[in-house]
């Protein structure tokens, strides 16, 4: 579309007289962003329609920190000026550096626009003097004759596919769709970091504990990454008082008011793991010591030798949808119970064969490792796999006299394994290393009595409290011997056990845990 060039839009390579004065002052608004924010940046507000903008403190400081830092994350309230700040910053280093690239993403294509939109009004409001003319003006994209480039997208992994970017601003990007934010950092972030000069700059309000954006932000605030942290909650934010706060408060109720105004991360309100505990896990794991097996398994020991093991596993089709899952645990005791995850495998496309052979081989190396596996749907053609093809006799089966092979997740045992999960890891008797299986165990939720992931999968949640389930059949002593008692001596069938209804209380699994207190 031919762009309509008026007082507000300015031709490319015009030919201008400038005056001295126009001189120092393009001098001045390259050199000071401040300066050029305060004295030729208007913007439009709720109240006052269009004003100058008159920077809130936090936004000197923002604008500050965005000058100095390569990397800025910015955990903000609602409605605190977070995408004004951030555009402000974007227009005056395109205008003001030429031939760079500035990329704008937010959750959504419309938003982003928006931003656009934004800024497109700000460059209109600048005196001609001031501001570059442009090649391009579009609802997606701004040339300047300076060479430079603004660019919207949603936050997808091809967002600037083909464009070298010198600038990144990703607006509420807590709020992208987990596999997209996932993907668009995969694509993204690497380039950005490799160059010296880039910048990018992630601002947003939170939005629950297992984002990429709350990964970045935790990471942040312990120095762990390179992201320069800046926190802006309500009361920071001019004309914000408590008499404020409460009818928000009363209007929202007070969780949604913590979240979006109190800048509090808040974990779903019925995940399986207690959130207080879901937030030490979080800052908990570890990068894996060793890759195998394609990168499907990620190990963080070796099998060391006179240990116990138990490979928790949760098998699936390996067509592409459902993981199969398998989760390596150390026994270091058994009364206290005390564990260190120390593996993971995950692939779905490993088909039932090639898993069972896997849970064999991982069985044989960790020292003949228990298998706890469930035998639902595809389970059952891997539990025959172990049994019948590969004769393993550290299977696991939950019932001699049903002569069931493996662990039937049905309503008594998946209930009473999520519990004894629950209490093992809320109690610190295991330590989790895989970020994996902690993201998955916070989307974990219940819902009427049932148990499941939600948006995201559980099938290393699953195969973790399959593997924490062998305490419940009590079949092993605390010298790691198994219980005669528990084992059936006239039959060839590995370790069996009978689960009783009666044996165990289990009142203990739903007391308060140290979380609540
Ligand atoms: N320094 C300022 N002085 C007065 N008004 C401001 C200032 N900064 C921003 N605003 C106005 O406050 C409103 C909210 O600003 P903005 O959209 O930038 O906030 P936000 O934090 O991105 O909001 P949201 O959470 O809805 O995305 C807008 O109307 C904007 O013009
Ligand atoms: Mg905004």
């Amino acid at each position: 579309m031919a762009i309509r060039y008026d007082d507000f839009v300015k031709r490319p390579n015009e030919e201008l007289e400038y005056t001295p004065e126009q001189i120092e002052e393009l001098m001045k608004c390259k050199e000071d962003v401040h300066y050029f924010a305060i004295k030729y940046i208007k913007i439009v507000t709720l109240d006052h329609g269009e004003v100058s903008f008159d920077p809130y403190e936090y936004q000197v400081t923002t604008i500050d920190l965005l000058h100095k830092n390569r990397f800025f994350v910015g955990l903000w309230a609602r409605q605190s000026g977070k995408t004004t700040v951030v555009s402000i910053y974007a227009l005056w280093y395109a205008i003001f550096h030429p031939l760079k690239n500035v990329g704008i993403v937010s959750n959504k294509e419309t938003s982003a626009k928006r931003i656009l939109d934004t800024m497109k009004r700000m460059y209109e409001r600048l005196p001609v003097w001031l501001k570059p003319g442009v090649t391009e003006y579009q609802k997606t994209s701004v040339h300047f004759d300076n060479g430079s480039n603004l660019i919207i997208s949603a936050t997808t992994a091809d967002a600037f596919r083909g464009w070298p970017m010198n600038l990144v601003i990703c607006d509420e990007f807590a709020f992208v769709p987990g596999n997209q934010a996932e993907e668009f950092w995969a694509a993204n972030y690497p380039t950005l970091s490799s160059s010296k000069t880039s910048k990018l700059i992630i601002i947003s309000t939170p939005n629950g504990m297992f984002n990429i954006f709350h990964r970045i932000w935790t990471q942040a605030q312990v120095g762990d990454n390179e992201f320069k942290p800046f926190k802006v909650i309500w009361d920071q934010v001019p004309g914000r008082d408590e008499a404020w706060a409460s009818t928000e408060v009363a209007n929202m109720g007070l969780q949604a008011f913590n979240q979006e105004y109190a800048c509090k991360f808040l974990g779903s309100t019925n995940t399986v793991i207690h959130p207080e505990c879901l937030r030490t896990l979080m800052s908990m794991d570890k990068e894996p010591i060793f890759y195998d097996l394609q990168d499907r398994l990620r190990l963080w020991e070796k099998p060391k030798e006179g240990a116990w093991y138990i490979l928790g596993c949760d098998p699936a089709k390996g067509t592409g949808e459902n993981a199969s899952g398998i989760q390596i645990l150390k026994i270091n005791s058994v009364n206290p119970i005390d564990l260190d995850q120390i593996g993971v495998f995950e692939d779905n496309l490993t088909d039932v064969y090639e898993f069972s052979h896997i849970i064999n081989k991982l069985s044989y190396y960790f020292n003949n490792a228990f298998i706890m596996c469930e035998n639902n749907g595809e389970g059952a053609a891997v539990i025959a796999e172990l049994w019948w093809h590969f004769e393993n006799e550290n299977l696991v089966n939950s019932g001699s006299k049903k002569k069931s092979l493996g662990i039937r997740s049905q309503k008594d045992t998946k209930p009473k394994a999520v519990l004894l999960m629950k209490k093992v890891i809320e109690d610190g008797s295991i330590r989790l290393r895989d970020k994996e299986t902690i993201e998955q165990l916070g989307s974990f939720i219940e819902e009427k009595n049932k148990f499941f992931g939600k948006d995201k999968p559980d099938d290393l949640v699953s195969a973790l409290y399959w593997g924490t389930y062998v305490f419940m059949m009590n079949i092993i002593d605390e010298e790691f011997k198994f219980k005669k008692s528990k084992m059936d001596t006239n039959d060839a069938w590995g370790i069996l056990s009978d689960i009783e209804d009666d044996i165990d209380d289990w009142s203990w699994l739903t007391k308060s845990t140290i979380w609540d207190q």
